[in-house]
């Protein structure tokens, strides 16, 4: 295939040109800022000798990952040579629309087009395109290079190639794909953390728990065991007789809960005044960028730790 574009070069394009390029692939930036790629260069060229430390440079070192990524002075010289483009724009349906609508006049006919969108469904910025077919949904966990889901999300007229193509992309540079057979509002993980989230609002907007409390659920207590394995697997091993079991044995623990939570939190009502001096007690508002540095140390030698174990262990 050809290389790798990566269109907008922020938080979340920077990181995918990391990713793709430990896996081998060459990569391109372009931004419509001229000074973006090269803050992303720098960004990069900082962080990759820590990755290579931790091992996470997929056996790769980090000059030789950094010779990888090139930066274009068009969007036609970046995607001149594409086999795969990454849109990493602002969260913007108007701008997502206007971008594809130009990545699609520009690039080779069988370049695929894939958004990191967070949440804009593809059909939205896809239709009528005369390359509708070959765009879709790649949605990371920021960072690409070092959390390995990511969501791919086709709009109805995507065709399959497409879709397998990129899950192809994916694995090879050590991704692990959930492939989504229709477009969904909110995909799949957002679902799943939108789900927790409102519980725990709700929790918290009734008094029951603290913010800290459900924190504590979560990093002292379930998140240990979902670090590593999903939450089926968690049931299939709670019960002897695996996942029937467990939903024999505990479904009903479960019904006045559903019960009980028919009504929607407001999160930025009077619930978040609680949750926020929750917060801002245990961390200052000047210390959130200090704590996103520990934030990150903690995710890399976390993945080191998952890599390690995982050959000793098996996944
Ligand atoms: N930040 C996250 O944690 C995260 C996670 C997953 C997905 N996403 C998604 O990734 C996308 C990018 O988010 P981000 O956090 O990197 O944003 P960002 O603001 O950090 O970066 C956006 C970049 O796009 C550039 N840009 C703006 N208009 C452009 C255009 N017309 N053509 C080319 N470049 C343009 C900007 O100069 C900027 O460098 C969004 O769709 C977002 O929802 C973000």
């Amino acid at each position: 295939m050809g290389n790798i574009a990566i269109i907008g070069c922020g938080l979340v394009g920077r990181a995918w040109a990391i990713s793709y390029a430990k896996g081998g692939l060459d990569v391109v930036l372009w931004d419509r800022e001229p000074e973006a790629p090269k803050v992303a260069l720098d960004y990069i060229s900082d962080i990759l000798g820590e990755l290579e430390d931790n091992d996470l440079l997929n056996g790769a070192d980090s000059a030789a990952v950094l010779a990888r990524i090139t930066i274009a002075d068009t969007m036609a010289e970046a995607v001149k040579n594409a086999g795969h483009i990454q849109e990493n724009t602002p969260e913007d349906l108007e701008i997502k629309k206007a971008v594809f609508a130009e990545l699609d006049a520009l690039a080779p006919s069988e370049c695929v087009i894939a958004s990191s969108t967070s949440a804009i469904l593809p059909s939205k910025f896809s239709e009528g395109l005369e390359g509708a077919h070959r765009c879709l949904v790649m949605h990371p966990i920021n960072p690409p290079y070092l959390i390995p889901a990511v969501e791919i999300v086709p709009a109805p007229w995507t065709s399959d190639e497409v879709v397998e193509k990129s899950r192809q992309l994916l694995v090879s540079a050590g991704h692990a794909p959930i492939v989504m057979k229709n477009e969904l509002e909110g995909f799949v993980m957002n679902r799943l953390q939108g789900a927790l989230l409102e519980e725990a609002f709700r929790l918290v907007e009734k008094g029951y728990a603290t913010a800290e409390d459900v924190d504590v659920g979560i990093r002292e207590g379930l998140a240990l065991r979902w670090s590593f394995m999903g939450p089926f697997e968690t049931i299939d091993l709670n019960a002897p007789g695996g996942v029937r079991d467990y939903a024999e044995r505990y479904q009903q623990i479960y019904v006045p809960i559903f019960e009980q939570s028919n009504w929607r939190s407001d999160w930025s009502g009077p619930v978040m005044d609680k949750i926020e001096k929750d917060r801002r007690e245990r961390l200052p508002e000047d210390k959130l960028g200090e704590r996103a540095v520990w934030r990150d140390k903690n995710l890399i030698a976390l993945m080191a730790h998952k890599n390690k174990t995982k050959k000793e262990l098996g996944s």
